[in-house]
């Protein structure tokens, strides 16, 4: 059978619809994937169509068990998409027509795929954000047990790519950590504002059947039914919401990539990548390459497409449903899985890397790194800030000109820039001083970054 002979609509049409627009208007390729949530949302919608009355409770329980044998043959692959279906929500209806007969024909009664697919897309984002949180979790127990081995290890902070001030490589993995509580955060949002049952909003403007909404609600364990029929079926907010937050994950993700591709660099060589989690040259023998950080960085800038071609795709749109909506489904499915993908090899990455803590050491203690602690010094002695940082400065100067680090100034030449220099200049230009004297709430010091530490881990245990 041609899929035209079998177009629901045929009887209203003179022609056939050309095998062109067919193919443009398929959306089944992509749109299979919701094929649980159609039919947990049709299985919910018959039973309460039974439950009122409004279909026989024969019909209701028949269609029930035909879309419970649809579900597992699809699940166990004894049932295939057929491609030429127009999409996942005619496809498991007509399967359900021909496995049970005229009762199936009753199912679509006070519904409207537009209703039906904003349901299946909300149930589906509500499914795979929860699945992203979880797996953002898993990401903050590695960045913790990262950081806990590395709470003493000094490594340059930097501002501008240049040597700043001392930190932890702890406290400087923690900034991601506060970056994935962040997102998990914004993750929560979203399953909330994507919390919301359509079904009942018919195609546009609710329906004349009396059915049962809040029953539907409560089945799909949604904590609410939309408000406004016109907006139910024409909101994609939810799907924008999702896609931004997967943005933000992507972003704080490449943001870490990149240092991880500067730190395995030989130029730093702070850290290295287990084999597993880094690929070779095809023709450069000694290459060790972070693949999986530039692919993470690389993909970001797609999963930013995606959020854009939403945007771009709903900013227009007349009220209610309209066809553009369908191009929603790649768009938020790509970056679903991108997401993934991105956050199952980089898990894993973050976890067995090797982290380098005599080289981190070592380039703390270049650049001097200590310049502003050793202005502070004169400050404690009452010398005004803005003049001390004039007397190091020049001191740095002259320590550049020399081929000189701060420790290596006599007391001498101290004194001869300001008398109130003693020899506990040394101490308060000790790296690890330095470190651990800035012991202020969400400081490097390791006494901060333990309580850093433990505050994070309980926002984890409340997620
Ligand atoms: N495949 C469509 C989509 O994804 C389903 C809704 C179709 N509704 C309609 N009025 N043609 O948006």
């Amino acid at each position: 059978m041609s899929a035209d002979t079998h177009k629901l609509w045929q009887r209203r049409f003179a022609g056939t619809s050309a095998k062109e627009v067919d193919v443009f208007n398929s959306s089944i390729s992509f749109d299979y994937v919701l094929f649980e949530e159609d039919i947990i949302g049709s299985i919910a919608h018959a039973k309460m169509l039974g439950k009122q009355s409004i279909i026989p409770e024969e019909d209701a329980a028949s269609i029930v068990e035909g879309l419970q044998g649809i579900l597992k043959d699809l699940n166990n692959n004894s049932l295939a998409f057929d491609p030429n279906a127009e999409d996942i929500h005619m496809f498991i209806e007509s399967e359900l027509t021909e496995r049970i007969g005229e009762a199936g024909k009753k199912l679509h009664t006070g519904r409207s795929r537009n209703d039906q697919v904003a349901l299946d897309l909300r149930l589906y984002v509500k499914k795979k954000i929860t699945e992203a949180k979880t797996q953002l979790l898993q990401f903050e127990e590695v960045i913790i047990a990262q950081a806990e081995q590395h709470v003493q290890t000094i490594m340059p902070g930097y501002t501008h790519l240049q040597i700043a001030q001392p930190v932890s490589f702890a406290h400087h993995l923690l900034a991601y950590g506060q970056m994935i509580l962040r997102d998990i955060t914004r993750l929560d949002e979203v399953i909330s504002h994507t919390d919301v049952m359509p079904l009942g909003n018919g195609a546009l403007a609710g329906t004349t059947y009396p059915l049962d909404r809040q029953y539907v609600a409560e089945q799909l364990g949604f904590k609410e039914v939309s408000a406004n029929s016109l907006d139910g079926v024409s909101d994609r907010d939810f799907v924008i919401d999702a896609t931004y937050a997967l943005s933000m994950v992507m972003m704080h993700l490449s943001r870490l990539s990149e240092e991880i591709i500067l730190w395995s660099s030989q130029e730093f060589h702070f850290v290295e990548l287990d084999d597993a989690f880094a690929t070779g040259s095809s023709i450069m023998p000694q290459k060790k390459n972070p693949d999986v950080a530039e692919l993470v960085r690389g993909k970001t800038g797609r999963v930013y497409g995606n959020l854009q071609t939403l945007l771009a795709m709903m900013k227009g749109l007349p009220l209610a449903y309209n066809k553009d909506m369908q191009e929603d489904k790649e768009a938020l499915f790509d970056s679903i899985r991108t997401v993934d993908i991105a956050l199952s090899a980089m898990i894993p990455m973050i976890e067995t890397m090797k982290v380098n803590s005599e080289r981190m050491r070592e380039a703390a203690s270049k650049g001097f790194i200590n310049a502003t602690d050793c202005a502070d010094y004169l400050t404690k002695k009452g010398v005004p800030f803005r003049d001390a940082y004039g007397v190091i400065g020049g001191l740095v100067k002259d320590c550049i000109d020399n081929n000189l680090t701060m420790e290596d100034v006599p007391l001498e030449k101290y004194q001869l820039l300001n008398p109130l220099f003693e020899e506990d200049v040394y101490e308060a230009i000790d790296l690890k001083n330095c470190m651990n004297k800035r012991n202020i709430e969400g400081g490097p010091a390791p006494d901060s970054v333990k309580v850093q530490l433990t505050r994070l881990k309980e926002e984890i245990e409340r997620k």
